[in-house]
């Protein structure tokens, strides 16, 4: 079956919908999951090759001092399991875990689930040239959509990833649920191997997001870009600039798009007038940064337990391993 069958986009609907909520809502926002259209998935991919954007670097550095003690987890007396990886992305750092697992022979298929479907075809396709022999499950849905698919996925072990610090574009109560969710797919035993990017110098964070060649900025000004595509608007993006802050209390590195003069926007499709103030902000993502106690503390309310931290050798960042109690 060609992966275009199971493809499922993001409905339009739902873009609108969101859409009018979030913009007529005070202070104004936008879910970061519509940051990723054919543009903003290429912008991204530049982000992950900056200098200034470390998170990518330190995880491809933990997988790789690691894969050994990682793999002995996953392959558990070489009985067969799923392996999903939950906003798969270019599965660049996955394919080192799949390399090895394949050397090996483990018994395994592997579920890429991505929203996405541009990305997942791409992946999809590259893998099926590098790993002949792989069995490759894709599907294109967004993350609580995924989970409750999970559950007909029976009768074998389950090993879920969570990699690149996606969890941190999760608020904390979204967070709890999220894993009170995953926590309902799996049966005791599954194991969960998240990505979480680490409280650290404040102005180290800022930087990953505020990058010198200005491709962060891009990336969140193709938001509005992407709405006068799709819903015929006119925003000029000229008149917005991007804005990361970050608080080391909460470890919440929040981005904004600020309007920098009195202006208004149509959004011809929607017959929606949106009004902007001077400076008036738009929230366009959340990008948590966790210590290791919140992680612990995350996985205990959400019926895990930690087995193991991996980092990478600057300690910026962690893979934690947890199993389902
Ligand atoms: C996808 N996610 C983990 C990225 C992050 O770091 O929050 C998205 C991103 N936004 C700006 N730069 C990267």
């Amino acid at each position: 079956m060609d992966i275009s069958d199971i493809v499922k986009t993001i409905s339009q609907e739902n873009f609108a919908e969101d859409l009018i909520k979030g913009l007529s809502s005070i202070p104004k926002y936008l879910p970061s999951r519509y940051l990723y259209d054919d543009k903003g998935d290429v912008l991204f991919q530049k982000i992950m090759n900056l200098e200034e954007y470390y998170l990518t670097r330190a995880e491809f550095q933990i997988l790789q001092n690691n894969k050994e003690d990682l793999l002995d987890y996953f392959i558990h007396y070489n009985k067969p399991f799923d392996l999903i990886e939950l906003g798969a992305g270019d599965g660049l750092k996955t394919r080192i875990l799949l390399k090895f697992l394949t050397d090996k022979n483990a018994a395994f298929q592997y579920i890429p689930v991505d929203i996405s479907g541009n990305i997942l075809k791409l992946l999809s396709s590259e893998l099926r040239k590098e790993f002949p022999d792989l069995v490759l499950k894709p599907h294109c849905n967004d993350y609580f959509s995924a989970m409750s698919e999970l559950r007909k996925f029976e009768g074998k072990r389950k090993v879920v990833l969570f990699m690149g610090g996606n969890i941190g574009n999760f608020s904390l109560q979204e967070s709890i649920n999220f894993y009170n969710e995953l926590n309902k797919s799996l049966l005791a035993g599954d194991l969960v191997l998240t990505g979480f990017d680490l409280k650290k110098d404040p102005r180290l964070i800022l930087k990953a997001y505020d990058d010198s060649e200005g491709i962060t900025a891009k990336f969140n000004l193709n938001l509005l870009e992407r709405i006068n595509k799709e819903f015929s608007g006119d925003f000029k993006t000229e008149n917005f600039s991007h804005f990361p802050y970050y608080d080391p209390t909460t470890g919440e590195c929040k981005s904004f798009l600020l309007s920098t003069v009195n202006q208004s926007v149509r959004l011809k499709a929607l017959d929606l007038n949106i009004s902007f103030r001077a400076w008036e902000s738009i929230q366009t993502e959340v990008s948590k940064k966790y210590s290791e106690n919140e992680i612990e503390a995350l996985a205990d309310l959400t019926g895990f337990a930690k087995i193991h931290n991996f980092y990478d050798d600057n300690k910026y960042f962690t893979d934690s391993l947890w199993v389902k109690k």
